[in-house]
């Protein structure tokens, strides 16, 4: 039925452009194929009831006028017969008080008017009725004009003892009794067509807008809400169930999209990150290949000068001053090409399992001898518990440590403390001392070449080759303030071997 009604739908506002135009929305779609059938229906329905109702009163009164003529045609009869004309109009007379009658009258057989009461007609001798009543010997009604007035005429006709037409009876009664009755009623019941019209109407405007018009709106409402860019918006959950689903469709259909734009933000931003990374690394590794070939150019005439200087020592004399100034400049030249080369990674790493525990007491032992004498402490305190062994290149991690350990130490008024602890997967190891802490921007810090010693006393590069050392292995380098209100350096390495950059 509902798929017959669309292919009829679709049929008629194709044919017709203009109905898809007034058929348009659901409200219009209603008042065409709800209200406007109903009101036609009920119009038709008035109109069949008002033709019967017409009919009906017509016919009741026609019989009236019929029960009337033969209620007096005795009397009359009698009287026509014997001639008493008084008699025929004292039972004319009667007529008006049976019932609503304009007048009667009675005539020979030849339409001779013999009595009358009320409004008749004077003569009917040269009409057709006395004839076609004497013919027929049945009663003849019709319309006619008497007094400049339509009437409807009952004639009947009168017979004496041997059945023989001796005249007959006219009663009339006016046109207008038939219709004013009716007339009245026509008024009150297009009146109540009217009133069931606007009920009707306002019955399915007000059953559309509160079924589903006020809910369509603030779905339309919601919507332009999402369009006027609020993404978090969210449809309430109300109204029919056709609209409930609606509204769930679109909020599931919301968070699919939001869903989607943030795995889509994530993705991007993981890319970028990966961009940034990749072409850090690539730096990186143009940087260390151009700085490891460098570094070796630079050892090979380094160590040469250095051999040339001690065999000139032996000429000039140990307390030479200019040698052991060009000797002192070697030296500090050797120690950054050094430090050049273990920045950038050595082609051949020695992996292998490690010792936890045993690598940072011997790298705080190594720092501990370099002080000796001096008024500073480095010490290890172990945390009384087994700690995960490591897996990676022991002098690099050795390395990174002794850098970390001996720039606390260059700052530590009193004490360097080293802890370590384990940690979900890995181990931490935190490096404090009492010094006056980090200075300035702590992401600096970390570059290479950045330094805040005097000029010939650092090279910058300590905790940059730490950072590499410690990004080799997977672990994490973070700056932060001891409890004794100096720096300390916080590193977590994982236990195993690292899992995207192995070394
Ligand atoms: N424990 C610390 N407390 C305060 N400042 C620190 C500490 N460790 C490092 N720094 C700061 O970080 C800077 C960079 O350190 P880094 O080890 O990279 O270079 P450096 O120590 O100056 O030189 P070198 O190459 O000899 O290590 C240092 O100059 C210093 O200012
Ligand atoms: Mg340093």
């Amino acid at each position: 039925m509902y798929i017959l009604r669309c292919i009829f739908m679709t049929q008629l506002t194709s044919r017709w452009p203009i109905l898809g135009k007034l058929l348009g929305n659901l409200q219009q779609t209603l008042m065409g194929f709800v209200a406007l059938p109903l009101i036609l229906v009920a119009a038709l329905f008035i109109r069949v009831a008002f033709e019967q109702a017409n009919a009906f009163q017509e016919t009741l009164l026609k019989s009236d006028l019929e029960l009337i003529a033969r209620a007096i045609s005795g009397p009359v009869t009698e009287a026509l017969l014997n001639g008493e004309r008084e008699n025929m109009k004292a039972t004319l007379a009667s007529v008006f008080s049976i019932g609503r009658v304009y007048g009667a009258s009675v005539f020979d057989s030849d339409g001779r008017r013999m009595a009358a009461a009320g409004i008749t007609e004077r003569d009917l001798t040269h009409s057709r009725i006395p004839l076609q009543l004497a013919d027929s010997g049945e009663k003849r009604e019709e319309y006619r004009k008497v007094g400049g007035r339509r009437v409807f005429s009952h004639f009947m006709p009168l017979f004496d003892e041997s059945d023989r037409t001796q005249g007959f009876i006219q009663i009339t009664r006016r046109q207008t009794d038939f219709t004013s009755a009716l007339s009245r009623l026509t008024w009150l019941a297009w009146s109540l067509w009217a009133l069931l019209a606007a009920v009707i109407i306002g019955t399915v405007l007000t059953g559309h807008y509160r079924g589903i018009g006020r809910h369509l709106k603030l779905l339309r409402q919601g919507m332009a809400r999402v369009a006027a860019d609020s993404p978090g918006y969210r449809f309430e959950i109300r109204g029919p169930r056709e609209v409930q689903s609606i509204s769930v469709g679109l909020n599931t259909m919301l968070d699919g999209i939001q869903r989607r734009e943030q795995e889509l933000e994530q993705r991007r931003m993981a890319e970028q990150t990966l961009q940034l990374q990749l072409r850090d690394s690539q730096t990186l590794a143009t940087v260390g290949r151009i700085t490891r070939g460098f570094a070796h150019e630079l050892g090979a005439p380094l160590s040469v000068i250095e051999g040339r200087a001690r065999r000139l020592g032996r000429y000039l004399g140990a307390d030479d001053r200019d040698l052991a100034a060009i000797r002192h400049q070697v030296r500090q030249l050797t120690e950054t090409v050094h430090d050049l080369l273990n920045y950038s990674r050595p082609a051949e790493p020695q992996v292998e399992p490690i010792d936890t525990d045993r690598l940072i007491r011997d790298a705080v032992n190594t720092v501990a001898e370099e002080l000796s004498g001096k008024a500073v402490v480095a010490q290890y305190q172990p945390c009384g518990q087994t700690l995960q062994p490591l897996q990676g290149d022991r002098r690099r991690l050795q390395l990174a440590l002794l850098n970390i350990i001996r720039n606390a130490a260059q700052v530590a008024r009193y004490r360097v403390l080293v802890t370590a602890s384990g940690s979900q997967g890995g181990v931490n190891i935190d490096i404090s001392d009492d010094g006056p802490g980090f200075p300035g921007n702590r992401d600096q810090l970390m570059e290479p070449f950045y330094t805040t010693r005097a000029s010939g006393e650092g090279t910058g590069l300590g905790l940059a080759i730490s950072a590499s050392i410690l990004d080799e292995h997977g672990g994490t380098i973070n700056l932060g303030d001891s409890a004794a209100g100096g720096g300390r350096v916080s590193l977590w390495l994982p236990s195993g071997p690292a899992p995207e950059r192995p070394l």
